[in-house]
């Protein structure tokens, strides 16, 4: 199968990363349906893209019939048999737990037509550990998009052993369709290219301020003065949440067990605190 030849998309979970996933298939042109097993989420989902949507057509970056066309292909859905019965790609975004993303791709197996491809955006978890929950593990992979999907134009595509060429040039050459640029990784590695990276930024940049070299204001000075990168590494958890650098950390700690992979201390501490970033009004920096 080709990018060309897919027709219809299924997003299953309409999160922060499902509906805008959905919303820029459904601008590419594909026909596509968002489910959800929570109705709000749903509701939360249509009302926020309905605004996404309406800001751009005002700053005039889309038109008024575009958008509208967009919605015409849309449909949110709560039953999963209803929203892939004629899917031919299905792109995985639910909450990042292993036994929900298994359940989950067990029952897309059952339910998607056998010729769909699944992917999962998981930012961490490698598709090799939902694929043996189908029995199309050939045309299971790793899609993975960045938050916000509406902007952001990475989309990192990865195999595990068992996936075949056809289903990564699709994956590829749909990340292109959806107006994204998509990168191919040959192997697969938790957390992917750029959140590794990034991870190893973050990790220097709080070593420095654990060892007192500098203030954390400074050494966000230095990254976005010296490096040019928009934004500095502790601003930037401020904004993703300090919870989610813990977790992921935990995460990759409980993989792996080595002690370097462990939330620094710092970072424990806030995480500790309640003091997650924007979304409580203080992290490393307050927020009125
Ligand atoms: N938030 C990010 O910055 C980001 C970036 C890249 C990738 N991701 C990945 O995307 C995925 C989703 O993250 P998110 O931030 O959108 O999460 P979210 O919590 O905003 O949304 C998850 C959605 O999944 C739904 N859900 C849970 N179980 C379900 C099921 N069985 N069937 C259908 N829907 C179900 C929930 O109701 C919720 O609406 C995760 O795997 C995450 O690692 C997140």
């Amino acid at each position: 199968m080709t990018a060309r030849e897919i027709q219809k998309i299924g997003v299953i979970g309409s999160g922060a990363m499902g509906s805008q996933i959905a919303m820029v298939a459904a601008l590419a042109g594909y026909r596509v349906a968002l489910q959800d097993v929570v109705p709000e989420s749903l509701e939360k989902a249509k009302t926020t893209l309905q605004g996404h949507m309406d800001n751009r057509v005002k700053k005039g970056r889309l038109t008024k019939e575009q958008v509208d066309a967009a919605f015409s292909n849309l449909s949110f859905e709560q039953d999963l048999e209803a929203a892939l019965a004629d899917a031919d790609f299905v792109i995985e975004a639910v909450v990042e737990k292993l036994d929900v993303k298994r359940d989950v791709f067990a029952a897309l197996d059952r339910v998607a037509p056998a010729h769909a491809i699944l992917a999962t955006n998981s930012s961490t978890i490698v598709s090799s550990k939902v694929a043996d929950a189908t029995q199309r593990p050939d045309k299971v992979c790793n899609m993975h998009f960045f938050n916000p999907a509406l902007v952001m134009q990475l989309v990192e595509v990865v195999r595990n052993e068992s996936t075949s060429q056809d289903t990564v040039d699709t994956a590829v050459e749909l990340a292109r369709k959806m107006g994204k640029v998509p990168i191919t990784l040959q192997k697969e590695i938790s957390g992917f290219v750029a959140n590794r990276i990034l991870a190893a930024l973050m990790d220097e940049a709080v070593n420095l301020y654990e060892q007192g070299i500098a203030s954390f204001e400074d050494i966000d000075v230095a990254v976005t003065k010296g490096l040019n990168h928009p934004i500095g590494p502790f601003a930037l958890m401020d904004l993703t949440g300090i919870d989610v650098n813990y977790l992921v950390r935990m995460q990759r700690y409980q993989e792996s067990g080595d002690e370097k992979d462990k939330p620094k201390a710092s970072v424990a501490k806030k995480y500790e605190q309640g003091e997650l970033g924007r979304k409580t009004g203080k992290g490393w920096y307050s927020y009125e």
